[in-house]
């Protein structure tokens, strides 16, 4: 049994490995977050128990003192900006949330004697993919300031592990999607940031239309394929990942993806089909940056941790709808 600090918890990823933790393993679990986009109902409909600290995570001092009152042994963080967009209009911010802060908390972790770290990167530190499937070796050239933020995260988690013995888990997600089954949980962004919410909108009513960012793709149907994977098979892999690190004592990296791609027209048929609305779509120009196909390897995953991700397309769309249509916040 360890004590872990949650850092982000109140946030869609951290909410759900939240939840996840608490359902089916004996850790103990303390939340901080800044709520600047989490939600501390996300935190409180999982369990009124679990102990919640407001704070900035390069707040060191704030941090050092969670760290001994709950004597924490190993520190999950998924407090972070993450729309490539707004990471090139905004370095700054990115570099800042991104990079110096996590030094800061690997201080923090530092001064305490915390040895262990989980660590949320993203399919962004690969940049435009030079093969079919992107495993843990393919080349790491990102593209944006956010997979350059998170790059040199990656970089110095591996300098610290050398010079100061902290270990790792560094996962890099793929399309992270859907809800939890329970519909108490999901994706609360305002405004929306990511397809599959964007279509749900529409679905709703909430939003006149979709567009499609490119229509003349080299895909079987001409629009962007991603690897879409479920936010509790992401969360069951950080629990995974996070007990190998504790039973083996040593650092490991793993990329978290479905390994099968869908084409955002596939998501809005989808969408279509399970919300029984045929909202408008049309084709607009590409987006600047995106790659017209990203598909995950995740072998390494499934051999090392027995990880097997079990919700598919249908799945992903239905349990984010059903939030969509019920969410409280
Ligand atoms: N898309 C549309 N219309 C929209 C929104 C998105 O066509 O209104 C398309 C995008 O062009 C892309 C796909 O839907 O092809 C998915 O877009 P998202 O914005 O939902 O997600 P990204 O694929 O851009 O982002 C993901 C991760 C990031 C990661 C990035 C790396 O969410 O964390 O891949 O490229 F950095």
């Amino acid at each position: 049994m360890a004590n872990i600090l949650v850092v982000g918890g109140a946030g869609y990823i951290g909410s759900h490995t939240v939840r996840y933790l608490v359902q089916h393993t004996d850790h103990k679990v303390v939340v901080c977050d800044d709520l600047s986009k989490g939600h501390r109902q996300a935190v409180e409909v999982v369990s009124a128990d679990i102990p919640f600290e407001q704070g900035d995570l390069g707040d060191g001092d704030n941090i050092e003192r969670i760290l001994r009152q709950y004597r924490i042994d190993l520190v999950m963080h998924f407090a972070a900006s993450i729309e490539v967009g707004s990471s090139v209009a905004d370095p700054a911010c990115y570099y800042e949330n991104n990079f110096i802060k996590v030094q800061r908390l690997l201080a923090a972790m530092r001064n305490c004697g915390v040895e262990y770290f989980v660590f949320s990167s993203t399919a962004a530190v690969f940049g435009d993919p030079k093969a079919e499937k992107i495993d843990e070796l393919h080349p790491q050239l990102p593209i944006n300031p956010y997979g350059r933020s998170k790059l040199m995260v990656e970089w110095m988690l591996k300098d610290y592990e050398l010079a100061y013995g902290i270990k790792s888990v560094i996962l890099r997600y793929f399309n992270a999607c859907g809800a939890d089954e329970s519909g108490v949980i999901g994706q609360s962004y305002q405004p929306p940031t990511h397809l599959i919410s964007i279509v749900l909108e529409a679905a709703l009513g909430v939003r006149e239309k979709v567009t499609i960012y490119g229509g003349d793709w080299k895909t079987p149907d001409g629009s962007c394929v991603r690897d879409f994977i479920h936010v509790n098979d992401l969360a069951e892999a950080h629990i995974l990942g996070l007990e190998k690190m504790l039973s083996e004592n040593r650092s490991a990296d793993y990329n978290l993806g479905s390994g099968s791609g869908y084409s955002v027209r596939e998501v809005i048929a989808k969408a279509k089909e399970l919300s029984g609305v045929d909202f408008p779509v049309e084709v607009g120009p590409a987006r600047p940056g995106d790659p017209a196909r990203l598909i995950a390897e995740s072998d390494k995953a499934r051999r090392e941790l027995g990880w097997e991700p079990k919700r598919r397309l249908h799945e992903i769309v239905a349990t984010a709808w059903n939030w969509e249509q019920h969410k409280t916040f």
